[in-house]
């Protein structure tokens, strides 16, 4: 599912030809990258219906299930984020990214291939993003989120975009255990 080509490939034609026809039309266009069961994901698709809603996954069974009752303004799609943002998405384009809770893969060196938020990907979301748009990183996992710190070092701090009830599996295991929950929300400096 990554790969300079994959999106290329014929098999994946469709795929990238319905991505692009969801992402076209004019309006608000938000991304959840990691959505896993998309509680979230789908309470935010319903209640902003005016916004179109993009979920990146790779867990196949979780893509699937979201799919199955998605509304119209909900496109959850099965594919690495990183890819999609480096290959696919149109510039200047997203009101918003949400990024909860990534698995911090940093911490094992041999997946670290595997890490999403990389100094690569950050400059990849500031090409995407809409004149004010933001993206909202939350982890439990306190030297993750100095790494995310860092990497947003140069952006600026806003408010977080607004959320509806549901809550992510995730935000519940955090709430349940009393976990600490960092939380971050940057949009472009100025210029930048
Ligand atoms: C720790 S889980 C958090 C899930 C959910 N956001 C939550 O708050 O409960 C991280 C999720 O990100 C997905 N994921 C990891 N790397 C990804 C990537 N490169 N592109 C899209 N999804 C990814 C995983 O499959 C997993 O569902």
């Amino acid at each position: 599912m990554g790969g300079s080509r994959l999106f290329e490939q014929p098999r994946h034609r469709h795929e990238v030809d319905r991505f692009l026809a969801f992402a076209q039309p004019p309006g608000p266009l938000a991304v959840e990258i990691g959505f896993d069961f998309g509680h979230r994901l789908f309470d935010h698709a319903q209640r902003w219906p005016g916004t179109r809603w993009l979920g990146l996954e790779v867990r196949k069974r979780q893509v699937e299930a979201l799919a199955a009752r998605a509304p119209s303004n909900l496109l959850p799609w099965r594919a690495d984020a990183r890819t999609v943002f480096a290959q696919l998405m149109p510039a200047g384009r997203l009101s918003r990214v949400d990024i909860l809770f990534p698995t911090p893969w940093w911490h094992d060196g041999k997946r670290a291939r595997r890490l999403l938020l990389t100094a690569d990907f950050v400059a990849d979301l500031a090409r995407s993003l809409a004149p004010g748009g933001c993206v909202h990183v939350a982890t439990d996992v306190g030297p993750y989120f100095e790494h995310v710190e860092g990497l947003f070092a140069r952006w600026q701090p806003c408010d977080p975009p607004p959320v509806g009830e549901a809550r992510s599996r995730r935000e519940r295991v955090c709430a349940r255990d009393g976990l600490p929950v960092w939380q971050g929300t940057w949009r472009r400096a100025e210029g930048g």
